[in-house]
C-alpha cells in the first residue's frame, strides 16, 4: 500500500489554498492526512478557518508556534522529519511561501519523499522579503510544481526546472473564494459594523511596513490621511499590533482597528469596500476577482496578474491618500477582467495531476 498524501499548513493564507485540493483528492478516494505546523495558532489565526472552510481539522498539530526565522524553520524541519519517518507519505503537498512551507519541503526532500508545491513560481525578485527566499528554495526542491499564472510558469522555466514538472492549474485560493461567494455578504458586513458608504478596508502585516518604528510611523500617517476621507476598517494582524499602536494608529476617530477576522466576515467587508489597502499576497488576488480596487503598499508584487488582469495598483505610503481619493472619485469598476483559469477548478486540476502521478 502506498502511503497517504500529506498536506502541510502553517499560516493563515495556507488554509484557503489547501481546502480545494484536499476536497478534490477526497472526491477521488485518495487517503490523506492534514498536518498543521502550528506557525499560526489560536481562534483568530487558526480555529475559525476550520469552522468556515471545507477543510477537516488537522490530524496532527505540531505546535511549533512563533520564533525567529531560524528557530521557527528549524522547529518545523525537525518536527516534520519525525512525522515523515513515521508516516512515510506517498507525497507531501506544501502551499504558498511561509516558513512552514520551505521547512516541510526540505524535510521531505532529504527523506526522498516527493514534494508538490502549490503556488509555485511566484517571484517578487526582492530577497529582502523572507517569502521570496522560501519560494525559490521550495521550488528548487519540489518534484511537482503547480502554478497559478503564466508568469510563474515562465519564472520556473527560466530557473531551469523541467517543463514536465510544471503544471499551470489556476488559483486554488480563488476556488475557495468562489465556493463561499454566496456567504460573503457585503450588506451584512456593513450592518454588523455599522458602516456607511464609502468605507475602506486595510490589512497590514509585512515586516517592511510594520516592524520598524520609522516605517510604522509613516504608515500610520498615511492611514490617518485616508481616514480624513473615509472610514477605515482595519482587522489587524498580530504582527503589527504593538508597533502600530505605539505609532498612534488608534488615535483617529475614523480608523476602526479590529482583531483578525474570520474568512467569510473579512471578505464580506472587502466585497462592500470602495477600496482595499493591503500588503497581503492573497488579498491582492481576492480583490482582483471581487472587482474591488486594491492599493498594495509594496514596491513590488509576485502577483503581477492582479495588476495586468485585475484591480491592483502598487502604491507608496506617501502617495496612498491621493490614490484613495482618486478611487473614491472614480467609484468601483462596473466590469473587470479575471486572470485565466481563476475559475474555481484549480483544486480539481491539481488533484487530477496528483492522482496520475501517484498511479
Ligand atoms: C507569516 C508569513 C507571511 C504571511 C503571513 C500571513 C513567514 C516568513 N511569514 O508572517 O509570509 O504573509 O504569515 O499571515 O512565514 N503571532 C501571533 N499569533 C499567531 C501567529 C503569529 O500572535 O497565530 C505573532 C507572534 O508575535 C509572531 C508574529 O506574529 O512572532 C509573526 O508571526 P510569524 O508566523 O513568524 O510571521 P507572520 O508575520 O505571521
Ligand atoms: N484574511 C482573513 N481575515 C483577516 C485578514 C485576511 O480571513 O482578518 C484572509 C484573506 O481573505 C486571505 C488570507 O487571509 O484569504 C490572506 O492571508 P494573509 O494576508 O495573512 O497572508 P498573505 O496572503 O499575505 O501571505
Amino acid at each position: 500500500m502506498p502511503g497517504p498524501v500529506l498536506h502541510i499548513t502553517g499560516a493563515r493564507p495556507n488554509f484557503p489554498k489547501a481546502a480545494p485540493v484536499h476536497r478534490a483528492l477526497a472526491e477521488r478516494g485518495v487517503t490523506q492526512r492534514l498536518v498543521h505546523t502550528g506557525q499560526h495558532y489560536g481562534e483568530q489565526m487558526f480555529d475559525v478557518f476550520f469552522r468556515q472552510l471545507d477543510l477537516p481539522r488537522p490530524d496532527v498539530d505540531l505546535g511549533v508556534g512563533s520564533g525567529s526565522h531560524a528557530a521557527q524553520t528549524a522547529a518545523v524541519l525537525t518536527a516534520v522529519e519525525d512525522l515523515l519517518v513515521q508516516q512515510r507519505p506517498a507525497l507531501l503537498v506544501v502551499y504558498g511561501d511561509v516558513n512552514s512551507t520551505v521547512a516541510a519541503a526540505l524535510a521531505a526532500a532529504k527523506l526522498q519523499i516527493p514534494v508538490a508545491h502549490v503556488e509555485a513560481g511566484l517571484r517578487s525578485f526582492d530577497r529582502a522579503m523572507p517569502e521570496e527566499i522560501n519560494r525559490v528554495v521550495t521550488d528548487r526542491i519540489a518534484d511537482l510544481l503547480f502554478a497559478t499564472s503564466p508568469d510563474a510558469v515562465a519564472h520556473l522555466g527560466n530557473e531551469g526546472i523541467a517543463a514536465h514538472r510544471i503544471h499551470l492549474v489556476g488559483n486554488p485560493m480563488i476556488d475557495t473564494l468562489l465556493a463561499h461567494l454566496d456567504h460573503i455578504d457585503a450588506d451584512r458586513a456593513r450592518a454588523d459594523h455599522g458602516l456607511a458608504d464609502p468605507y475602506v478596508v486595510a490589512t497590514l502585516h509585512r515586516p517592511a511596513n510594520v516592524d520598524h518604528p520609522v516605517d510604522a510611523a509613516e504608515l500610520v500617517r498615511a492611514v490617518h490621511a485616508v481616514a480624513d476621507q473615509a472610514d477605515v476598517v482595519l482587522p489587524l494582524h498580530p504582527r503589527g499590533r504593538t508597533r502600530l499602536h505605539s505609532a498612534g494608529l488608534f488615535r483617529h476617530e475614523r480608523v476602526r482597528v479590529l482583531d483578525p477576522m474570520g474568512y467569510v466576515e473579512f471578505l464580506g467587508l472587502v466585497r462592500g469596500a470602495e477600496a482595499v489597502i493591503t500588503d497581503s499576497g492573497g488579498v491582492q488576488e481576492e480583490t482582483t476577482v471581487l472587482g474591488v480596487p486594491c492599493l498594495t503598499l509594496r514596491p513590488n508584487t509576485e502577483r503581477p496578474a492582479t495588476i495586468t488582469h485585475g484591480t491592483n495598483r502598487l502604491v507608496t505610503r506617501a502617495g496612498l491618500a491621493a490614490e484613495v481619493e482618486a478611487r473614491l472619485r472614480l467609484g468601483r469598476p462596473q466590469s473587470w477582467p479575471v486572470p485565466p483559469l481563476w475559475d474555481g477548478r484549480a483544486g480539481q486540476r491539481i488533484a487530477e495531476v496528483i492522482v496520475r502521478e501517484l498511479s
